[in-house]
């Protein structure tokens, strides 16, 4: 067959047995790559399923505890979590308040369970009246009013339990504010993982959903990147590493596999990425309608994400994966 004298590479040498195949696989998932993003409001047996996202639920404490448990039994180590408060207000007052949702979580399910690590999203939107992430004034967003408030939401959810703080909120200055707040306390332990090259992006839709924190006029332009950036990306992670950021975090992550790789490659920071809920979304919906194998399309999307220099995610479908590690391996 082979009969003139070129040498073709026989690729498939390679491929023909499922042994090898495993064996070659240069990026494979692992438990230790989760944070499962957890949605906790007031109430008692709570655990509304939420419209967008099938599989995610807002809990009550009761419930979320419970979910917690089921979480670390599966053997996933982290989790991630975002409150919807009782009242919400112009400051934003419940995002810092030691009784708050968020705070109270982390008691509860500090109280139950050691193994699992607690991380808190550190943002103002899902507790302003106005749902944007700072204090107004007009409707601007002014940036350094709002670092005081979130070095207190950060330090309020460490003096509750949490083993690591993840500012969302984009404004200038937050992680050198916050890293200050903790250190004056002597949290100087308490890692920061830092939301630190977050584009202003169409796929948060249905997470405004789980966390009720859809703003009520205009939109997060003045504080999350345009999406056509990445030298500006680099410039913010830098920002944040020199600030005192531990891991540095891109997001969403899919269609920002570009900006993944390029922060890894440039800092060689631990670096996070967000799978978020409109990846997420789309995938279960086109799966629910038999137009993609959902089990196949999450396996690549994440696998993906890690080949592009991520060394953890967070994921919705973290649960899904950890029980298609433990049936497959
Ligand atoms: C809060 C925050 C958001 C997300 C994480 N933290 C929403 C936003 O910035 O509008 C989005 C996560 C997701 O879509 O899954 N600032
Ligand atoms: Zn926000």
């Amino acid at each position: 067959m082979n009969n003139d004298n070129y040498n073709f590479k026989r690729f498939r040498r390679l491929r023909y047995n499922p042994i090898i195949r495993d064996m070659i696989r240069e990026t494979e998932l692992s438990k230790n790559d989760f944070i499962y993003p957890l949605f906790v409001m007031p109430g008692k047996k709570v655990k509304n399923p939420v419209k967008s996202m099938p599989g995610v639920f807002q809990f009550s404490i009761d419930t979320l505890v419970a979910e917690c448990k089921e979480v670390r039994d599966l053997g996933i180590p982290a989790v991630i979590l975002f409150g919807i408060p009782e009242k919400k207000d112009e400051q934003g007052s419940e995002a810092y308040d030691p009784d708050g949702i968020v705070q109270k979580a982390i008691r509860a399910i500090k109280k139950e369970i050691n193994d699992l690590l607690v991380i808190t999203d550190v943002c103002m939107c899902e507790y302003t009246s106005h749902g944007h992430c700072g204090v107004l004034d007009g409707e601007e967003i002014l940036n350094d009013e709002t670092l005081i408030l979130l070095s207190k939401e950060a330090v309020s959810h460490v003096d509750a339990g949490a083993d690591m703080v993840a500012p969302s909120d984009m404004m200038d200055g937050r992680v050198h504010a916050i890293r200050q707040a903790l250190d004056d306390k002597g949290y100087y332990k308490t890692p920061i993982m830092s939301y630190a090259a977050k584009y202003s992006s169409g796929y948060y839709g249905p997470f405004r959903d789980a966390a009720e924190s859809a703003p009520a006029f205009g939109d997060r332009r003045s504080h999350q990147m345009d999406i056509g950036n990445i030298e500006e990306a680099l410039r913010e992670v830098e920002a944040d590493i020199d600030e005192g950021a531990d891991i540095v975090m891109v997001k969403p992550a899919g269609p920002y596999l570009d900006v993944i790789r390029e922060v890894k490659q440039t800092f060689n920071m631990p670096t996070a990425a967000y799978q978020v809920s409109g990846e997420y979304a789309m995938i279960k919906a086109a799966g629910q309608n038999d137009w993609i194998d959902e089990e196949r399309v999450m396996i690549e999307s994440l696998t993906a994400i890690k080949r592009a220099g991520a060394d953890m995610f967070l994921t919705y479908f973290a649960k899904d994966m950890a029980r298609w590690i433990d049936k497959n391996r």
